[in-house]
């Protein structure tokens, strides 16, 4: 296939530059990668700590088979392509994932996943995702914010071998487009299972506060068939979450 990529030493957002590329027609799995962000973007209107030399920043255009209804999955097919592929790269280190979108080793955060769709409502076919996804290869303990020590880690801080951006950014998008493919032909069903496998919060006490305020603790019961977060609370009532934060129990 003819990908349509770019890399950049620095953009303000990958995932800003890869909607543009979408809006002109770039392919299904083409991608962009840069050095370093400017102005890197996380969830919830948060930025992504994006320096020059020790990262991955890409994302990838997205043009699935399904209906764009289905699009706010793909934020769990991402998070399932990369931890594979982390898992693989690195297999002296426990990778796990956050619902619903946190790359976690030793219970600090590696990487995140923002997912963001245009949706064309007259022509499905011109309808797209961008998955953009921030890594932390290479960054060293003295490199790491003050201010992330706490939640943040890298590869290199885990103790795994050196990663090249460059090798990651092609071979993250061979697995992206491989579960993608698990997404259309078999289901969402079969996604979940593969992401049970990583994830760090089942079973576990689980706190959630939404962007309102609204807070629901529990036990989290994981991810249902739609991809949102089940809470069971004290008196067992099942509480279903659909986006905002969620802490683990003494983090
Ligand atoms: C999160 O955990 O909040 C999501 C972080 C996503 C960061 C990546 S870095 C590459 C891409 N471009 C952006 O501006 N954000 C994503």
């Amino acid at each position: 296939t003819a990908y349509h990529d770019e890399f950049l030493p620095v953009v303000d957002s990958t995932n800003r530059r890869a909607r543009l590329l979408a809006d002109q027609g770039a392919p299904h799995g083409s991608g962009v990668r840069a050095d370093r962000q400017t102005a890197g973007r996380g969830r919830l209107s948060r930025t992504w700590y994006s320096p020059a030399g020790r990262n991955l920043y890409c994302s990838y255009i997205l043009r699935p088979r399904l209906s764009p209804a289905a699009y706010p999955r793909l934020t769990m097919v991402a998070g399932l392509a990369a931890a594979e592929l982390l898992q693989r790269c690195s297999p002296g280190v426990r990778v796990g994932l956050k619902w619903p979108n946190d790359l976690m080793i030793g219970g600090k955060k590696c990487g995140g996943i923002l997912c963001e769709s245009s949706v064309d409502h007259t022509d499905d076919s011109h309808s797209f995702a961008i998955v953009g996804i921030g890594i932390n290869l290479n960054l060293t303990s003295e490199e790491m914010p003050a201010a992330l020590r706490s939640i943040a880690t890298s590869l290199a801080i885990e103790g795994a071998p050196p990663v090249d951006a460059a090798v990651m950014f092609t071979a993250l998008r061979d697995q992206l487009l491989a579960d993608v493919a698990v997404f259309e032909t078999e289901g969402f069903q079969e996604v979940l299972t593969r992401w049970r496998r990583f994830d760090v919060l089942a079973g576990k006490r689980a706190t959630w506060v939404a962007q309102t305020g609204e807070v629901v603790a529990g036990v989290s019961l994981g991810p249902d068939e739609k991809g949102l977060l089940r809470i069971e609370d004290e008196s067992g009532v099942i509480h279903t979450v659909v986006s905002g934060d969620i802490s683990m129990a003494g983090k």
